[in-house]
């Protein structure tokens, strides 16, 4: 007999529709961090899987030879192996790994191993655009080591070539972390990688937010151009489940990267994710290069269409972007119309609108939707409407959204 459900449960189902109602079916979703996920893999993703455990790994207990901690994984481990197969091809990779719970964990699980004791390492700081968890105090000071800035100071935060390279021959890093919240424009990489190497640096390259772009072929290809190891997140430009993804060409690296993921950054990896991630990695075998050609033809052709309305953009004499970010020229809209972004995105929000509150626009999951560069003056001019003359666009919105009922590229 079924339990009565208490007040609580059933407003926990109530407010779980109406997410999925609001999110799904009622809403252009413009946020940079986020994707829609394919219908095949949250099914995958509310499989039996979610409860599972497996660790194969041959180990000695008892004075008896035992190949996994756990019985019942026959399934399980083939799942697992099939999702790094395909993220290796995917990423042109000879070693990868999909168990990484998150783009921040995949980080963790290279720099825990690969960086000796006290390192120096540089990365971008968060106000050139940076990932905050690589700023001082957060992810290499908790591992002991001290963090130097590698400027991104060029247009929309690009990085130079000449000046990182001079950065990195003057403070000797033991590492280069490379990648950014605020992604527009891929890197001299060659030129930063040579220079790393020279010194005796490893180069990591945190591609969470242009991980499908990468994945397609559409922005810089990270280990063929030096990169010793790729990382970041499965659920920004990647249309994945949210988790973490870890990819390089070194034996030596991966030898030891591989197994010091379990135990040290993480126990259970969640194989229901990874059933979620291998099928996303599969979809985007078959469909990645149109996939992350449209995204990026919908950002640059929305940011022209923003700007001619009259809302400012950086890096407009480079063409916006090269990736699936716009960034709204902060300081010249609280100039020009006297509104900073976090009021801007309250107002999107109320129409049915969703930008973030720190000046990103991204167009990854509009692309999901199956909106084309054709449709982006159309978008803009509601955004204007909703954003900047105040008016109701949100009934106009909703008829439009609803013509978008699944997903494209899945
Ligand atoms: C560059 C970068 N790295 C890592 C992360 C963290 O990823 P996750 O949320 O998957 O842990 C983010 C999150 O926004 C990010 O922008």
């Amino acid at each position: 007999m079924a339990l009565p459900r208490s007040d609580a449960e059933r407003e926990l189902a109530r407010l779980v529709r109406a997410h999925d109602r609001w999110r799904g079916r009622e809403v252009f979703n413009l946020l940079a961090s986020e994707n829609a996920v394919s219908p095949t893999a949250r099914r995958y993703l509310a499989s039996d899987l979610a409860g599972r455990y497996t660790l194969p790994l041959s180990t000695a207990f008892d004075g008896e030879t035992i190949d996994n901690i756990y019985a019942g994984t026959r399934y399980t481990d083939r799942i697992e192996r099939l999702a790094n197969a395909a993220a290796a091809r995917l990423f042109r990779a000879r070693f990868a790994t999909t168990r990484p719970l998150s783009g921040h964990i995949a980080a963790l699980s290279a720099l825990v191993p690969l960086l000796p004791r006290d390192a120096r390492v540089l990365a971008i700081p968060p106000e050139q655009g940076g990932y905050d968890g690589y700023a001082p105090g957060y992810v290499p000071a908790l591992l002991g080591h001290s963090i130097r800035p590698l400027p991104a100071a060029g247009p929309g935060h690009s990085v130079d070539a000449e000046s990182a390279v001079a950065t990195i021959r003057a403070e000797r890093p033991q590492a280069v972390i490379l990648g950014q919240s605020f992604f527009l424009f891929p890197y001299p990489l060659r030129e930063i990688s040579e220079a790393a190497h020279a010194v005796g640096a490893l180069v990591f390259y945190d591609a969470s937010h242009v991980l499908g772009l990468v994945a397609g072929g559409e922005f810089q290809d990270p280990l063929a151009e030096g990169a010793d190891v790729l990382f970041g997140s499965t659920h920004k430009s990647f249309p994945g489940p949210q988790g973490g993804i870890l990819a390089t060409n070194r034996e030596d690296l991966f030898a030891q990267i591989d197994p010091a993921l379990v135990w040290r950054v993480f126990d259970n990896a969640h194989w229901n994710r990874i059933a979620g991630v291998a099928q996303t990695l599969l979809e985007m075998e078959r469909v990645g290069p149109e996939y992350a050609r449209t995204i990026v033809e919908n950002a640059r052709a929305l940011g022209r269409a923003l700007h001619d309305r009259g809302l400012p953009f950086v890096a407009a004499d480079r063409g916006f972007t090269r990736s699936h970010q716009l960034h709204l020229d902060r300081a010249g809209l609280r100039e020009r119309h006297g509104v900073a972004p976090g009021a801007l995105a309250r107002r999107l929000e109320r129409q049915r609108l969703l930008i973030d509150l720190v000046g990103r626009v991204g167009t990854a999951e509009v692309t999901r939707l199956g909106l084309r560069p054709e449709e982006m003056p159309r978008l803009a001019d509601l955004i204007v409407r909703a954003g900047l003359l105040g008016e109701r666009v949100a009934p106009e919105v909703l008829a439009w959204r609803r013509g978008y009922r699944s997903l494209r590229f899945a």
